[in-house]
């Protein structure tokens, strides 16, 4: 039976007198209690203090999270482990060293030099001590660029596919701007994933749609007036404020193919449909090849004097001979460029290949081998690079670890500014580190090209030497790419000087 107090108030005083009473007198009690085991339990009989565990209070040691419960547990024994076997632990010690600078020197490598970062070194140049000094890299490259003679140059873009982006740039539904070859391009990514290049100024009223404009599932949204521009073939096909879209509402679509990692635009001065296509590398299909790095460079030069490289085979062993170590430096004296102790050995043949559409091709094949006191050869390396086109390459990279692929992408951002990227992927046997030791060393070779480019004149009678005849070959080879409406400099279709 329950008896409600409340309808007792007398009795309802008394229980709760009696009730509190009996609390305090409890909790009283317990105090008692715990004071006299805690007085008691630690041992203080013997006078020496009680175990730090021990005379913790028991809250502080309930409050340890298990991670950090976990953590000391792991710390004490593994202290235990150094003190009762310190060799065993130091070799652990080493190997754990080891293990993270492998991982280190395996992670991907992205080399990237703006223009005055290479060959433009206010302390070297002559005067170092009076003009230049207190000078820039960036305002030694303007200064310089000045006072260069450039040469007869070749008309400024010639016709073909080149790189605008690399495809990992342009996640889906986003649009990007790039200026290159005298263009200016709106290059998106749609919802399926498909990439299309327009004209970066909406026909309407010019404004650039690649600077806020949106991608609305395979179309281009202008950001002035909302017009929208489809991807595959620049047609108009909303205007939201009009009553009907003229048919001949278009912005120009230019023709692109996304492969091998790349963006590629068709340029072409006359405006002709591709007449090459690039096929995709079967080494860079999903769970290939693995992608080891890549390098970014700016060069001022004219683009057809990059692949020259490739035909002008006795400028290898001037200036890719001394040793890495001396680093992208043109200097072939002092300890680290290797004298006689250590050199780059390259032979090299290049040749245009004549098949069935296969005219916009050169091949040249580079044998390279690295010695010591000119007789241990040390790195073994067998280049296939196949030039497609004006401003492409794959070599092929095959070495004593296994084999690799390195692209080379080429592109005019102006008629005397080129970008030009590599990227490497490497067969999954060939160690990491060595990997990407052969992209660094690459881009460090490449830096010495650099240097020369950037102060060179284009010389369009040169002086050649019967074993320089490649380079004529190369000149002619590479006349195919240029028409009769490419641009020249200062003489550019809309009548502007560059
Ligand atoms: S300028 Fe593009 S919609 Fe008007
Ligand atoms: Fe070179």
């Amino acid at each position: 039976m329950r008896l409600c107090l409340a309808h007792f108030p007398s009795a309802s005083a008394a229980f709760e007198r009696d009730v509190c009473t009996s609390n305090l007198e409890l909790r009283a009690r317990r105090r008692a209690t715990a004071a006299a085991i805690a007085f008691e339990s630690p041992g203080p009989r013997d006078g020496r203090q009680p175990p730090l565990a021990a005379s913790l209070p028991r809250y502080t040691q309930h409050t340890l999270s298990p991670s950090s419960q976990f953590a000391t547990r792991t710390m004490s024994s593994l202290w235990s482990f150094v003190q009762e076997q310190p060799t065993a632990a130091a070799y652990a010690a080493l190997a754990f060293i080891i293990w993270i600078a492998y991982k280190i020197a395996s992670r991907p490598i992205n080399y990237v030099k703006e223009l005055s970062c290479v060959g433009f070194d206010p302390t070297l140049e002559s005067g170092s001590a009076g003009r230049w000094k207190g000078k820039s890299r960036s305002e030694l490259a303007t200064e310089m660029s000045r006072m260069r003679k450039l040469g007869n140059l070749p008309p400024a873009f010639p016709n073909g596919w080149f790189a605008l982006l690399e495809s990992d740039t342009l996640a889906k539904n986003r649009v990007m701007h790039v200026a290159a070859l005298g263009e200016n391009f709106a290059v998106f990514r749609g919802e399926s994933g498909e990439v299309y290049v327009l004209d970066a100024y909406c026909p309407h009223l010019g404004a650039n749609m690649a600077v806020g404009g949106c991608v609305k599932g395979e179309s281009l949204e202008c950001p002035f007036h909302a017009w929208r521009f489809g991807g595959k073939d620049g047609q108009c096909v909303a205007i939201p404020y009009a009553e009907k879209v003229p048919e001949f509402a278009k912005a120009r679509r230019w023709h692109s193919v996304e492969v091998n990692s790349f963006i590629f635009v068709w340029y072409h001065a006359q405006n002709e449909e591709p007449t090459w296509k690039l096929s995709a590398l079967p080494q860079l299909a999903p769970s290939q090849w693995v992608y080891r790095g890549r390098s970014e460079f700016y060069i001022s030069a004219h683009i057809q004097e990059i692949p020259e490289n490739g035909a002008d085979v006795a400028h290898l062993n001037a200036i890719h001979g001394p040793s890495l170590l001396a680093g992208g430096t043109l200097s072939t004296s002092g300890f680290l460029a290797g004298g006689s102790w250590a050199r780059h050995l390259w032979t090299a043949t290049w040749a245009a290949q004549t098949g069935p559409n296969e005219g916009h091709k050169a091949i040249l094949s580079l044998v390279h081998e690295f010695r010591l006191f000119s007789k241990f050869a040390m790195i073994k390396m067998n280049v296939n690079a196949v030039q497609i086109g004006p401003g492409y390459v794959e070599l092929s990279v095959d070495t004593t670890f296994g084999k690799a692929v390195i692209l080379q992408s080429v592109t005019p951002v102006g008629p005397l500014l080129q970008r030009v990227i590599h990227r490497m992927y490497a067969a999954p046997s060939m160690p990491a580190p060595f990997a990407n030791m052969i992209m660094l060393g690459e881009a460090i070779m490449f830096k010495r090209d650099i240097i020369v480019w950037n102060h060179k004149k284009f010389e369009d009678r040169p002086l050649l030497v019967r074993e320089d005849k490649a380079i004529n070959r190369y000149r002619r080879w590479y006349s195919q790419f240029y028409s009769e409406n490419s641009p020249r400099l200062g003489k550019s279709p809309d009548g502007l000087d560059w």
